[in-house]
């Protein structure tokens, strides 16, 4: 079904035109009835498409990320409008033995969560998601991953959207010393062997963050405009699973360093077993970082 609808507005954003039902119901193999009822269906979804004695027409698409937009991605997006967390919904499907690259995406958290068990504002605008994966990584190897989410995310926002955006260790993306997405993420491991490993990320893209977090900006209130959340999710994923695992394993700590706004400063890390403070030398191979102390 959600296929059906995904092919239905790429013929129809590929002709930018007036498609008509016949076309459409040539192409893809189905009656002019069921054609209407898909695109019903599409429109009961928010999509805005006119229907005249000459076919259909594509006016205007929501800003949501349904499944039937990504396009090599189907089948492994899960949209909600509203969750509790987008972890919980993954946790649940992670040990249920889903597979590898399952995304778990929704538009409001009543529950979100950051780290250090704070609470992560999720209000309308914004982007939450939960990646999951499968990697094949010790616990204490697996930290490398969560430093390639945090550059991918970086180098997505560099590249598309031309904001300076930096890493702080572990995972926030900075731009301008300004709090844009935090990543929190969890895993379960057996023996020696990961089992999942989710990647939460929470970006503020059109919401305003500032009323909880005055040190947070949102990419919107960068930019002066309201920014795709669905182009947004289909970049960064597309970029991540590129060259994953691979690159994830091998160039990602200089990835990140190059991207770095923690390195030779002053940093306080706070664990919730421990307080260091010091001076960010490197990060090593593992993706931890390493500080030397004040004495
Ligand atoms: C942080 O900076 O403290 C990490 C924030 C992570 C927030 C994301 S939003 C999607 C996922 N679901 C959650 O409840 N948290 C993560």
């Amino acid at each position: 079904m959600a296929d059906i609808k995904g092919q239905i507005l790429n013929l129809l954003r590929n002709q930018g035109d007036v498609v008509s039902g016949e076309v459409l119901s040539r192409e893809l193999g189905l009656s002019r009835v069921s054609v209407w009822k898909h695109i019903q269906g599409l429109k009961e979804a928010g999509y805005v498409i006119t229907a005249a004695a000459k076919g259909y027409r594509l006016i205007k698409s929501p800003d949501v990320p349904f499944d039937w937009e990504f396009s090599g991605w189907r089948g492994r997006i899960h949209y909600y409008q509203k969750a509790s967390s987008t972890m919980n919904i993954a946790r649940e499907m992670a040990r249920q033995g889903c597979p590898e690259m399952t995304v778990v995406v929704t538009d409001v958290q009543t529950n979100g969560r950051g780290r250090m068990n704070r609470t992560w504002h999720s209000e309308k605008g914004g982007l939450y998601f939960t990646l999951i994966l499968r990697p094949v990584a010790t616990p204490q190897n697996s930290p490398r991953i969560n430093l390639y989410a945090a550059t991918i995310l970086a180098e997505v926002l560099r590249r598309q959207y031309q904001v300076d955006a930096g890493v702080k260790w572990p995972n926030d993306i900075l731009v301008n010393g300004k709090k844009v997405a935090g990543i929190l993420s969890q895993m379960e491991a057996e023996f020696d062997q990961v089992s999942y490993l989710n990647i939460g990320l929470g970006i503020n893209v059109n919401n305003d963050p500032t009323p909880y977090e005055p040190g947070a900006i949102a990419l919107g209130q960068l930019l002066g405009q309201p920014v795709s959340r669905l182009d947004l999710l289909k970049s960064f994923l597309d970029a991540f699973e590129t060259n994953y695992p691979t690159a994830a394993l091998r160039q990602t700590v200089d990835r990140w360093k190059r991207l770095s706004v923690t390195l030779d400063r002053s940093v306080k890390v706070v664990t919730p077993r421990s307080v260091t403070e010091g001076v960010a030398v490197d990060v090593d191979a593992n993706g931890g970082l390493i500080i030397q102390q004040f004495s």
